[in-house]
């Protein structure tokens, strides 16, 4: 079943278009990794998709429904979650506060209170680390803690897809693998839907699924990613030379 399905949608920035005519059809539990150079649309595009910003052109559709010119917030409680660029977490809350600020949308009658803590205890089990430092200040974690409590507090709205931005940016090897392997256990799992930007496509080799590279604002590549890493077509778009 199709849950994304984008037809020519394009971003512009007053002249510039950052986003050129791009299709992209999701299905229900696919990983898809978005990878390309910098400047080439990926978060134009994942930021088009949550209606952070206005498209220019085309249109999209989640679980069926038109979400183009949506607010939001409307996009996010049909079950889009995005996590943007920067892990921006509340550095004065708690882990704990900061997890349920993403519960806030429905977090107001007494049926919801029970929602949200079994939510919460189903964040735990993905990140015990969230756990243990639960009464802590979220400022005082690691990257890496914080990337899992942007993810985790994605996860408290109940989310079909959660689409990430560059959740490896600024993290070691090692802690990136951490990261990973819990999203890749979520989405096998509870069958979530993952739509992850990453800038290199090594990432995306090494976990597998689909891979779509973008260049210059347009889709260049789109198949699985473990072939397509290793073709010589993956260098050719980082490095700009026209495939002979
Ligand atoms: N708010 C904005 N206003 C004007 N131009 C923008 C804005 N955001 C992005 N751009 C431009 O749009 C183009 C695409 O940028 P975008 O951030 O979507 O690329 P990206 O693929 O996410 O790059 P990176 O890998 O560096 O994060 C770039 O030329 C960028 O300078
Ligand atoms: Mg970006």
């Amino acid at each position: 079943m199709t849950l994304l399905n984008l037809v020519n949608v394009s971003v512009r920035y007053g002249r510039l278009t950052a986003v050129r005519d791009v299709s992209i059809d999701l299905k229900e539990g696919q990983i898809l990794f978005i990878t390309g150079p910098n400047g080439a649309g990926k978060s134009s595009l994942l930021r088009a998709i949550a209606g952070v910003t206005p498209t220019a052109g085309g249109h999209i559709e989640f679980d069926g429904a038109e979400i183009t010119g949506r607010a939001p917030e409307d996009i996010a409680r049909l079950g889009f979650s995005m996590v943007p660029e920067g892990r921006e977490v509340f550095g004065s809350l708690t882990i704990e506060e900061n997890l349920l600020v993403g519960a806030g949308m429905h977090s107001r009658t007494a049926g919801a209170k029970g929602r949200t803590a079994s939510d919460l205890a189903s964040v735990y089990d993905t990140f015990p680390i969230l756990k243990e430092r639960r009464h802590q200040q979220a400022g005082l974690l690691s990257g890496g803690q914080q990337q899992m409590l942007v993810i985790g507090r994605a996860l408290m709205t109940r989310p079909r897809l959660i689409a990430i931005d560059e959740p490896s940016l600024g993290l070691a090897p090692n802690i990136t693998d951490q990261v990973y392997e819990r999203l890749v256990a979520l989405q096998s799992e509870r069958k979530l839907t993952l739509l992850i930007v990453e800038q290199s496509s090594a990432r995306a080799v090494m976990v597998g699924g689909r891979m779509i590279l973008m260049r210059s604002g347009g889709v260049v590549l789109d198949g699985d990613a473990r072939t397509l890493g290793n073709s010589e077509a993956v260098q050719a778009a980082y490095f700009g030379y026209e495939e002979q």
